[in-house]
């Protein structure tokens, strides 16, 4: 797919997902998250990037960690994401972030200008991963730290069906090198490439719980890409794609829900000079 395809399907498809994806992802995530907070242990007065921010799960943890006086910048290319993200924030009467629609392969950002930049469960989307992880080099000040989650090996992930299934209905992959950098030591190596040191990396196994099969049909469906395709489904085409992923993920129903295998891996990487 070409790199300006692949952009706008993540820009559309996240628009779609938005108002459901806390609802969906929210705890499914959070070991995840909680792992990539851990590494970049963000401190009171810093300043903080994060890109593919999505609803602020992340940044609203940032945004206490650091405050008083700390700042964080959150950025994302769905319009749709980073609103709703600024409205919990004006909601919370957080004011130590601000949000901002920007790709994360394209920072308009100054260099040397951030302490720490964080990316959680978005490397995945993006066309360039590499490019993606040498903006967050380019902009943090030299030591500044980068700390980056995705999810790990395919064969690790339950719910991985869900793309051929999707894939098959319609022109082109939704979702091409998902699984690319969390197979093997993909991510160490692109940390490395893209001039960070002192790299720590760690992959970890988690359970998805869903409580029945309309609510795990639910968050498939409705995540981002996937999203903008299921979107133009017609009505018989949408349940014969649900049966193939319930009969994809049968092997995991555990009583009137699932409990699906899946993987994280988190690295973080010591900006160089
Ligand atoms: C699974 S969500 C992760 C959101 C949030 N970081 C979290 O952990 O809950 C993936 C996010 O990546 C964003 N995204 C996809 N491609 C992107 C790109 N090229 N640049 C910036 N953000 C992108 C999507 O819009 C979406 O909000």
């Amino acid at each position: 797919m070409k790199p300006e395809l692949q952009r706008r399907v993540q820009r559309y498809g996240w628009n779609k997902a938005a108002e459901y994806y806390n609802a969906s992802w929210e705890s499914q995530l959070k070991p995840a998250q909680d792992r990539l907070l851990d590494m970049a242990d963000p401190k009171p007065g810093e300043r903080v990037l994060e890109t593919a921010c999505g609803t602020g799960l992340i940044t609203f943890r940032i945004a206490k960690a650091i405050e008083p006086e700390g700042e964080v910048l959150a950025t994302d290319i769905s319009e749709d994401m980073v609103s709703l993200a600024d409205t919990t924030a004006d909601q919370q009467q957080i004011r130590n972030v601000a949000f901002q629609r920007m790709d994360a392969e394209k920072l308009e950002l100054d260099d040397n200008s951030f302490d720490a930049a964080v990316c959680g469960l978005g490397l995945m989307y993006v066309p360039d991963p590499m490019e993606s992880l040498k903006e967050m080099q380019r902009v943090l000040k030299p030591g500044g730290r980068a700390a980056v989650a995705i999810w790990g090996e395919r064969k690790n992930c339950g719910w991985a069906d869900i793309f051929p299934i999707v894939d098959k209905r319609v022109a082109s992959d939704v979702c091409p090198m998902f699984f690319q950098q969390g197979t093997g030591d993909t991510l160490e190596h692109s940390f490395r490439e893209a001039g960070f040191q002192d790299i720590d990396v760690e992959r970890f196994k988690v359970k998805l719980h869903f409580k029945d099969p309309e609510h795990v049909v639910m968050a498939a469906f409705s995540g981002g890409p996937v999203a903008l395709a299921y979107d133009k489904f017609d009505e018989e085409t949408r349940d014969e794609a649900h049966r193939e992923y319930l009969d994809s993920i049968a092997p995991f129903r555990n009583g009137s829900g699932y409990q699906i295998p899946g993987e994280f891996v988190v690295a973080r990487g010591i900006s160089g000079d």
